[in-house]
């Protein structure tokens, strides 16, 4: 897919990953929506309009299904249509699941992956009419091989990717793409509340010694939103965390 002048709404574009993102798409000339569930600073907005293309913010919180109809109604009212949709947003809550109450499992369950399903959901009636799009979700390795401390967090990152690979088979015929991401230990204000012995123990886990940046996982999003012969995939992007094939 060209990509200049086509239109990525990004959810959780405030900062780290979705604000990486946003900066990367508007560098390939791509009209930008940000998103995040306050108020969205008016700086961010010109700062990604200093690209030269166009940028609207929309807040809301993505785990409630009208709320997310109602922002992607809103921007196709103002841009005409979503070509790109980067579902980013999520959250962690990180505890044993033994001391993990059913309140703090749900809530990580519905933003992560309900929301994903809620702006999917919104978003691909127009796509199926346009007959064109690309769907983009953000999992997590720690959906892939599990991570202590984060039932909540894997159960709904693996079910990010589960969602993914299904509804890439749903809309295919469409010429509709749906791939997921599976970012490692990015720099983020996600990753940087580990304290200093979990980042060096994260670290001596991953074959290429470091974390991630974050330009690095707006790039393998580019190379998705480029290419309309791969669906259904997850690409890592983990420093070689987990390898699969
Ligand atoms: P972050 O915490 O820095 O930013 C998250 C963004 O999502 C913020 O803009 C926040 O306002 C927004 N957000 C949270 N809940 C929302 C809701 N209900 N509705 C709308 N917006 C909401 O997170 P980071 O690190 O940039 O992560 C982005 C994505 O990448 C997440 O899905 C995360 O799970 C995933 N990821 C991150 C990794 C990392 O190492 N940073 C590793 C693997 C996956």
């Amino acid at each position: 897919m060209e990509l200049k002048g086509k239109n990525v709404f990004i959810t959780g574009s405030t900062r780290g990953i979705g604000w990486g993102l946003a900066e990367a798409f508007a560098k390939e000339g791509c009209n930008i929506v940000l998103n995040g569930r306050g108020e969205i600073d008016p700086a961010l907005i010109e700062q990604i309009k200093a690209f030269g293309v166009c940028c609207i913010a929309v807040s809301g919180d993505i785990a409630d299904f009208e709320i997310a109809g109602a922002m992607i109604k809103e921007v196709e009212a103002q841009l005409g249509t979503v070509d790109i949709l980067i579902n980013n947003a999520g959250i962690t809550n990180d505890k044993l699941v033994l001391r993990m109450t059913g309140e703090e499992f749900q809530k990580v369950v519905d933003i992560n992956l309900g929301g994903t399903f809620n702006m999917t959901q919104h978003v691909l009636k127009k796509m199926m009419k346009q007959r064109s799009g690309a769907i983009i979700n953000m999992a997590s390795v720690s959906g892939l091989m599990g991570n202590l401390g984060q039932a909540n967090y894997a159960a709904s990152k693996a079910g990010v990717v589960g969602f993914t690979k299904s509804v890439a088979r749903e809309v295919a015929t469409r010429g509709i793409t749906v791939n997921a991401i599976a970012p490692g230990f990015i720099e983020t204000d996600m990753t940087d509340c580990l304290s200093d012995k979990v980042k060096e123990a994260a670290t001596a886990n991953i074959p290429l010694q470091r974390f991630g940046q974050v330009a690095e996982v707006a790039q393998a999003a580019i190379f998705l939103a480029k290419h309309p012969y791969i669906t259904g995939q997850v690409l890592n992007v983990d420093g070689g965390m987990v390898m699969q094939g």
